[in-house]
């Protein structure tokens, strides 16, 4: 505030005057020619056709989103659960207005401006206390290099990481090494030792027990070689696969045990659960040396405690970030933190029960066809059947032509599942109603 004097902030609130009158009067730049010539060109651009025949217009309001041929969409895909906000949030463009006039439009890590360390300072503020340091990254595979590179050092160059079986932890070089997609790094040489155990298996008693028996069966064998123990709270690109406290807590006492540190990767989960950190959700953050962000930041960061600090020169990069993506990722925490989402009757706890009992409902009418849903606060996922990728996909643009965008999750050697990453800073109960009436009907068809 106050960088630009008074005609800035008048200037400013025509700008925002304007912006909502253009949301309002919604009017399509493209006919629906004009779009499907798009998606054809940038589909000969990337050699592939996208997920949804989507180009969007960026007049989006609240939870729902309007194409450039002004079509609107309900938006629970969020990007991959980038946009928690949902689309056109007057605070969140006022944000990035005032924040697009700076001299740089990216920041690095040798010249950057105030956002730099306001984010950081947000960002440590508000999360776990034993949380010392923070570098910020682009993409979360960014801040996952990042992390791996710390625990390498802090473990005398150990080169290999333990995992769970349905992890995701990125596509760069060396995390579609530890992500279980064999599938995603076909022609890609295996560098560094990676060993999986399972994930939590609610259907089975025994799961706690058989992962426990295999971390300490590569512990035993090759806990020398480890340089870390990766872990999502909740799997999501796995389908929104939670665990509760008592199946991690033996894992990690484990590896502190073995000197094996604990890295959680909380890109996904980061601001969607009932607490900022799913970390915290659980009570873990004793036992956790590394903490990953991403997505709903609008950028990336790894966390980590003072001795993990690094050598001069071993994390950096020529960017830290967009301006605009720095000043709207601190303004989304703060608003996080200020505005009600979190705690036992915080807004996302409320989502998450209004979309079980629709789940409920809907798995009782239809038990052969909702077979199962689980999920956690803002991150929720059903399965159609017996989970087939292709009846899943089928399921999705049929959602996506009546009018809703969802996403799936698992798939590969698991059952696939319908993902919806809820809105929770945007959707209201009316387009809660909408979105599971048009589940409904896609159902039936
Ligand atoms: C848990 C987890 N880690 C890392 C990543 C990679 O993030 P990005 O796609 O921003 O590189 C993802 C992306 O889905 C993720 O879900």
């Amino acid at each position: 505030m106050g960088t630009y004097g008074s005609g800035f902030e008048r200037g400013l609130r025509l700008i925002l005057r304007e912006v909502a009158a253009a949301q309002q009067r919604g009017e399509a730049p493209y006919s629906p020619a004009q779009m499907q010539a798009e998606l054809d060109e940038l589909t000969r651009f990337r050699a592939r056709p996208p997920f949804y025949p989507y180009v969007g217009a960026g007049l989006g309001k609240g939870a729902s989103m309007m194409a450039a041929d002004g079509r609107w969409v309900l938006d629970l895909a969020l990007g991959v659960g980038v946009h928690f906000f949902g689309h056109g949030n007057p605070d969140l463009i006022e944000t990035a207005v005032r924040a697009a006039c700076s001299d740089l439009v990216m920041q690095g890590n040798l010249i950057f401006n105030r956002e730099y360390a306001a984010l950081m300072r947000t960002l440590l503020a508000n999360a776990p206390a034993v949380m010392n340091h923070c570098w910020l990254s682009l993409s979360g595979a960014d801040a996952n290099e990042n992390a791996l590179k710390l625990l390498r050092r802090w473990r005398d160059g150990r080169p290999g990481v333990i995992a769970f079986r349905g992890c995701f932890h990125g596509r760069t070089t060396a995390m579609a090494e530890i992500t279980d997609r064999p599938d995603y790094r076909r022609g890609q040489p295996r560098t560094f030792p990676v060993a999986y155990i399972p994930f939590y298996d609610s259907g089975d008693k025994k799961s706690p027990d058989k992962s426990l028996k295999a971390l300490r069966r590569i512990l035993r064998s090759e806990g020398d070689r480890m340089a870390a123990f990766v872990v999502e709270l909740v799997q999501g690109e796995a389908g929104f696969r939670p665990a509760p406290r008592e199946f991690f807590v033996p894992l990690f006492e484990e590896c502190a045990r073995a000197g094996v540190p604990v890295w959680v990767d909380e890109v996904q989960t980061f601001g969607r659960v009932s607490e900022l950190f799913a970390t915290e959700m659980l009570g873990l953050v004793d036992y956790v040396s590394v903490i990953t962000v991403g997505k709903m930041l609008q950028g990336s960061a790894v966390l980590f405690r003072a001795e993990l600090t690094p050598d001069p020169g071993l994390i950096s990069g020529t960017f830290s970030g967009a301006t605009v993506a720095m000043a709207v990722g601190r303004r989304i925490v703060e608003k996080l933190v200020g505005e009600g989402y979190f705690g036992p009757h915080g807004r996302e706890k409320r989502l998450e029960l209004l979309c079980f009992e629709r789940l409920e409902r809907l798995h009782r009418r239809y038990p052969q066809i909702v077979t199962e849903f689980r999920g956690v606060g803002a991150m929720i996922a059903f399965k159609l059947g017996p989970g087939s990728y292709e009846a899943t996909r089928g399921f999705l643009q049929r959602c996506f032509k009546a009018g809703l965008a969802l996403y799936y999750g698992g798939g590969g050697r698991q059952p696939t599942w319908v993902r919806a990453f809820l809105p929770a800073g945007a959707i209201t109960d009316a387009e809660m109603d909408r979105a599971f009436a048009i589940i409904e009907r896609c159902l039936k068809e």
